[in-house]
């Protein structure tokens, strides 16, 4: 694997450090909701297992974990065709306090329509998490509540993130080498 891996743009470590960050914030603004708030963190699919089951580990409250898959990319491809939800959104929204964890922002697609669907189903409140966000400006331009790293508009593979499925076991967060895509 290691020999299609190109530039690292963010190490293990570093991604390590900036989860635990993220986790202090958003506990403390979750507890400052109320102590009784019923909070519900829904990961999108698949490209946010590894940043999520860390993420959700720094954030010691009571919290359910329901998932929402989305698909935007065809099979080996690097523009986005569009999202749309794969199945169903979890039930049971209303009056919950959602958080909503991807991998990465960019077209702001996924964003827009979880965040319009979850809103549909009547949660007290919905806010957004993500790993990266590409410095480009429908990223930029889309409200995100946490975001873990600004990135260049590259495409990146790792921690959760793929390329034709492939490289989301890869522990950094890296570019490919141009011959591999
Ligand atoms: P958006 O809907 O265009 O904001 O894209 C979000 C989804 O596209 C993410 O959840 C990723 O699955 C995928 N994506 C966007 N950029 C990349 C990338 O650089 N590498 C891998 N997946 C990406
Ligand atoms: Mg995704």
């Amino acid at each position: 694997m290691r020999e299609a891996i190109g530039q690292v743009l963010l190490s293990a470590d570093r991604i390590a450090a900036r989860v635990h960050e993220l986790g202090e914030q958003i506990s403390s603004d979750l507890k400052a909701i109320a102590d009784d708030a019923e909070i519900v963190i829904v990961p999108i699919l698949t490209g946010s297992i590894v940043f999520v089951a860390d993420l959700i580990r720094q954030i010691p409250l009571k919290v359910r974990i329901d998932v929402v898959t989305v698909s935007s990319y065809p099979r080996a491809a690097k523009e986005s065709v569009g999202a749309q939800i794969v199945g169903t959104l979890p039930a049971d929204l209303a009056g919950k306090h959602v958080l909503i964890v991807d991998d990465i922002l960019d077209s702001g697609g996924t964003i827009k329509l979880i965040r319009e669907a979850i809103c549909d189903r009547g949660a007290a409140s919905v806010r957004f998490c993500v790993l990266l966000r590409k410095t480009i400006p429908s990223a930029l331009e889309t409200p995100c509540e946490y975001v873990g790293f600004d990135i260049p508009d590259e495409f990146v593979v790792g921690y959760g993130l793929d390329y034709d499925n492939y490289y989301r076991n890869l522990p950094d967060v890296a570019m490919l080498r141009e011959d591999e895509a």
